[in-house]
């Protein structure tokens, strides 16, 4: 039998990547529209490159960067995040990729071991606490010369253009907060913007309302909404 869904989890992403991880899958894999020069692997020479890519969550960032460097490790907390990543690389028959547990704080890798260090959109909480010890962590992993590559989601933009409609609270009070901490670590920012879009009603209601809740719901189905503007923020630094 197919697995349930409720309508929204309100903005639980820790439930989502626990309890539905091909939920975030169908998000993080569903129309976007990327300019190709926003694409990681067109900023950054990855050919040859040894990377870690922390927070993979289902894989999608690792999946992304595998056919431009030599070798990708994602680090990724939840098991059922893991699982999915593990058996999608299987599935797509990806071989220079390999999933491990670790945290942004705590990675389980050797110091110098990597050229690159991302974490596309991972879970930095509280900001505070967790930012600089990612950095401190990502700068023992990487090589000298080496870069260190964070994205987020630019401050007033959680869930995107919809961001007025969600309020969520948490975002409101913490990514200034994140932001700053970023900025403290000596990390450069570069804001860009892209589409999704998600083709029809049901499916925006069935993948972005569940993550964002019931004004967001509301909100698609007054105005018969079915693409999302997102503004994303690049935090940069060579070590
Ligand atoms: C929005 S997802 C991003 C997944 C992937 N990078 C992508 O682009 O699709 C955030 C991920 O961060 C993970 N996460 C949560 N706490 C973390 C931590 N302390 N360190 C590293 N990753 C964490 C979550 O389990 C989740 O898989």
């Amino acid at each position: 039998m197919d697995k349930e869904y409720p309508l929204t989890i309100e903005n639980g992403w820790d439930i989502m990547y626990r309890d539905y991880p091909e939920k975030y899958d169908e998000f993080a894999s569903l129309g976007w529209r990327h300019r190709e020069e926003n694409q990681l692997y067109n900023m950054f020479d990855f050919r040859g490159k040894q990377v870690v890519d922390v927070g993979s969550g289902s894989g999608k960032s690792t999946f992304n960067l595998a056919p431009h460097a030599e070798y990708i490790i994602g680090v990724e907390p939840e098991k059922s995040m893991r699982d999915l990543a593990i058996k999608k690389a299987e599935e797509m028959g990806i071989v220079n990729v390999r999933f491990i547990e670790g945290t942004a704080q705590d990675i389980p890798l050797p110091d110098d071991s990597s050229d690159y260090v991302t974490a596309i959109t991972t879970v930095m909480m509280p900001p505070e606490e967790a930012i600089p010890r990612f950095a401190a962590e990502a700068e023992r992993v990487a090589r000298p010369g080496g870069t260190i590559i964070y994205k987020g989601v630019t401050p007033g933009w959680y869930g995107g253009e919809l961001d007025h409609v969600i309020q969520d609270q948490w975002a409101i009070e913490n990514d200034p907060i994140s932001d700053a901490a970023w900025r403290m670590a000596g990390f450069r920012v570069e804001d860009y913007q892209i589409l999704q879009d998600y083709g029809t009603l049901d499916k925006i209601i069935s993948v972005y309302g569940f993550i964002f809740g019931m004004n967001a719901i509301e909100y698609l189905r007054e105005h018969k909404k079915t693409t999302i503007t997102w503004s994303y923020r690049w935090y940069i630094k060579r070590v």
